[in-house]
């Protein structure tokens, strides 16, 4: 089944719940760039988290790396960037709309109609300048990939870390693509975070180092809750092959304007190493004191979007149900993606003694999770409150509290209630959310 969703009714929730505003609104807008809210900061660093647990902790071959977005330009010269990352671009000499030359079917304006330039290379690298000349010699670029910051530690995390092939250095951080149409939401941005990372392997072991990587990165979407159903593998063809790549395959998710890239897994081969060992002259080569061989290793790269993944978690967990003839909206995220794991409420506004007890409990529990205390709303609209933005469990602090020492958790997907005595409500919530 498809993802039902429009995209429109995801970006009207993302910014009424304080998801995801549109970057710099109070000025109309900055075309294409979003601004993550209260609850957005909390999805998108609860998949950055999932995303570095399963490729950093959880394995013994993988290290972390935070390396500088500006780079020295020569990186960017090296990896083929400053000469080849680029798009082919048309203008209406109408309207001056800019458009990629691939995007246009028929020779004309999409939008006016007019007569369109010939088509021209633009590279997608934003240039800035360091120090106060802005000239040639000060030009450096932000980074349009993590991907090199690991290239030229590659020797470093093996040296201080006493790594033998095969070995993988991840890194998750900002990127930056001067695009020339980006546009649904948050898929196509200016700037958005990578979280990439790239394997080091013994050449001839390559292809079976890639199948690996494309299983264990398309089951980490499923493992996180997206739908097997809304996700497919897509091998690149030949000459759809980055310049870098000997083999591609392209993990998509089935967005409401179709099948497109969520993260893309590469064979890099040896090129980046080479070509930095070529242009920084220093030698980039492996030895392997087992089979006493040199070589320059291989590369598989797995390569996301956290800003793609966050809007496919958004997407497919987006329902609207009818229970008891009563309807809601719910974002049923997985419990490690859910911005908000519990709310406290009490059942009164106007009973002290509920306020407090409700109020104590909620500041027990912010000392493990991000935990809401709410009163403004009668008890309905607080539960459909939370379940709009996938709050886990709710915690309801009633008249027979104060009798019993007991207090109603609700489970947010299958809605049932459980008295649970408030001295221990802690520990069954972290049972719940470490099971
Ligand atoms: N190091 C390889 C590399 O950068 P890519 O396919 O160009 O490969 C990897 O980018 C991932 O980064 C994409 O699958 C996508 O999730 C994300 N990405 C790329 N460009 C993006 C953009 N303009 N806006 C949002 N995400 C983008």
């Amino acid at each position: 089944m498809a993802t039902t969703v429009s995209m429109d009714t995801i970006i009207s929730l993302c910014k009424r719940r304080g998801f995801i505003f549109q970057s710099s609104e109070i000025y109309g807008g900055m075309g294409n760039t979003w601004d993550y809210g209260p609850l957005g900061v909390e999805l998108k660093r609860n998949v950055k988290n999932a995303w570095w647990r399963a490729v950093v902790y959880e394995r013994e071959d993988v290290e972390g790396l935070d390396a500088a977005i500006l780079m020295h330009p020569r990186v960017w010269e090296a990896s083929g960037h400053v000469e080849s990352f680029s798009d082919p671009l048309v203008d209406c000499k109408v309207c001056r709309r800019r458009f990629r030359a691939d995007d246009i079917t028929e020779q004309r304006c999409p939008v006016c109609g007019g007569a369109l330039t010939e088509a021209r290379q633009f590279n997608l690298m934003f240039r800035t300048f360091v120090g106060p000349v802005e000239d040639a010699g000060s030009t450096v670029y932000l980074r349009p990939e993590t991907a090199q910051g690991i290239f030229v530690n590659m020797h470093n995390v093996a040296t201080a870390m006493r790594r033998k092939l095969p070995f993988g250095i991840a890194q998750t951080g900002k990127a930056f693509r001067n695009e020339i149409t980006p546009k649904n939401f948050t898929f196509r941005t200016l700037e958005f975070e990578q979280m990439e990372m790239e394997f080091f392997v013994k050449p001839g072991t390559d292809d079976e180092w890639f199948e690996h990587w494309v299983n264990e990165r398309r089951t980490w979407y499923i493992r996180f809750g997206i739908n097997p159903d809304h996700l497919r593998l897509r091998p690149h063809a030949a000459d759809e092959l980055a310049h870098y790549a000997k083999a591609c395959q392209d993990v998509e998710y089935q967005f409401p304007m179709g099948w497109l890239e969520l993260e893309g897994i590469a064979n890099r081969t040896d090129f980046d190493l080479g070509r930095h060992a070529q242009f920084s002259s220093k030698d980039l080569s492996y030895y392997d004191d087992v089979t006493k061989e040199r070589f320059i290793p291989y590369v598989i790269e797995p390569s996301a979007g956290a800003d793609r993944a966050t809007l496919a978690f958004l997407l497919d967990a987006y329902r609207e149900e009818t229970v008891n003839d009563r309807s809601r909206t719910v974002l049923a995220f997985h419990k490690d993606l859910a911005p908000v794991k519990a709310a406290v409420f009490p059942l009164l506004k106007r009973e002290t003694q509920l306020v407090e007890t409700a109020k104590r409990i909620a500041a027990d529990l912010r000392r493990h999770f991000n935990t809401q205390y709410d009163d403004t709303a009668n008890i309905g609209r607080l539960y459909r409150r939370q379940d709009e933005i996938g709050t886990l469990f709710c915690v309801t602090v009633d008249m027979d509290t104060l009798q019993d020492q007991q207090v109603t958790v609700r489970d947010r997907d299958s809605m049932t209630q459980e008295r649970v005595p408030a001295d221990r409500v802690k520990q069954y919530l972290l049972d719940k959310l470490s099971q």
